[in-house]
């Protein structure tokens, strides 16, 4: 079923210690997680997203709020009884065991039967593809292999949801792009809901169906890779996600679809969209994307003009870093592509005019 619920958190709070000396580790969290769903938690360390992941997992309970698994609240369910499974930053496997038996730990715990046993763990070498090394130690396999490992020992015992707190941050950036590919494929060709944890956003946009933004113990925003990137609500959110501008303007008018026309400071009037939530009146912030606009000869079309501070050659584009002639700060990014679109080249110093492409302007709530 396309959108069944899978997790529902309801006014969720973790408040740790007690006096002084509290903590608010969660605040009020409300968020539903579909079924067969990749979604992740991000934020920032100290957010709160470990302590979200253990509420859901049972390994501790919410101070206020409720937790629903298919609808149940499952506050009762100790956490061996729940159809949740956990893979740990540290992976925690058994050095002195086999790969095999590694991921047979878990079915024999349920007391399954030895049959039953031996072919999940031949099906699950397969999926992880580590039939060759399954009678070699884990003190003995690289750290990508155990990534594997711990994936296959968590999903043996065929979990509903699998929770995978920052799994992938021990491991070098090569192979952790090759992970984040067999994960997908993981959660593809399983259905089970994964809910994964990273700080990292831009593992976080390639994965994931939806994301949900943390930042001190609250869900900030909660939408797909896209709306995070291209429609942020918040400062916070435009920030943590990517590279961004931040330009003030004035709202000249607004519709209830969520457009509206601002004026920028340099007087030119362009379109914005804004969040479902606010009705923008007065003076704004805005943010746009570097990709989403160019430097050019300064002419009526442009919407800002400044100067070229810096230019900074990355490869694949090229990063100009503007000071806007009311004093704002402004990087634009350009593809440097040989495709045959003509470039043009601009230096240090130099005038430059900044244009827009269509729909690029969003505006905050805050
Ligand atoms: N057992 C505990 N006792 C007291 N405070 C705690 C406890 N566990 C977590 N906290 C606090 O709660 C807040 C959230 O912690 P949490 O581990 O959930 O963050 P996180 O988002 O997972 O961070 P990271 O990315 O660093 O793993 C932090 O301020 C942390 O210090
Ligand atoms: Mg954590």
């Amino acid at each position: 079923m396309a959108d069944k619920n899978a997790i529902e958190v309801r006014g969720a709070s973790k408040i740790f210690g007690t006096g002084e000396a509290q903590v608010a580790a969660l605040d009020n969290v409300s968020v539903s997680i579909r079924e067969n769903e990749f979604f992740t938690l991000l934020g920032p360390s100290g957010c709160g997203k470990t302590t979200l992941l253990r509420l859901i997992a049972g390994f501790d309970y919410p101070t206020d709020g409720e937790i629903l698994l298919y609808g149940q609240d499952i506050a009762p369910l100790p956490p061996f009884k729940r159809p949740v499974n956990t893979v740990f930053q540290s992976y925690a496997l058994f050095p002195h065991m086999t790969v095999a038996q590694n991921i047979a730990f878990g079915l024999e715990m349920l007391g399954k039967p030895r049959a039953e046993i031996d072919g999940r763990v031949a099906e699950m070498l397969r999926l992880v593809r580590m039939e060759a090394l399954k009678d070699r130690r884990t003190s003995q396999i690289s750290g990508g292999q155990q990534q594997r490992v711990a994936l296959a020992r968590a999903l043996a015992p065929q979990p509903k949801v699998l929770l995978l707190d920052e799994p992938l941050s021990a491991l070098d950036y090569k192979l952790r792009k090759e992970m984040q590919i067999e994960l997908k494929r993981l959660q593809n060709q399983t259905g089970i809901t994964f809910i994964f944890v990273t700080h990292d956003q831009e593992e976080a946009l390639t994965m994931s169906d939806r994301i949900a933004v943390m930042s001190s113990g609250r869900i900030l925003q909660v939408g797909s890779p896209w709306d995070i990137y291209d429609r942020p609500a918040e400062r916070f959110v435009a920030d943590f996600i990517g590279e961004t501008n931040f330009l003030d303007a004035d709202v000249v008018s607004a519709t209830g679809d969520g457009r509206a026309t601002v004026r920028l400071s340099s007087g030119v009037e362009i379109p914005a969209t804004f969040p479902a939530s606010v009705m923008p009146e007065g003076k704004v912030t805005i943010v746009i994307r570097p990709e989403h606009a160019r430097v050019a000869a300064p002419n009526g079309t442009s919407a800002h003009v400044g100067h070229i501070e810096n230019v900074v050659y990355l490869g694949t584009d090229t990063h100009f870093h503007v000071r806007l002639d009311d004093g704002t700060p402004f990087i634009v990014r350009q593809q440097n592509s040989r495709n045959g679109n003509s470039q043009t080249s601009f230096a240090a110093a130099e005038r430059v005019g900044i244009e827009f492409g269509r729909d690029v302007a969003q505006i905050l709530k805050d």
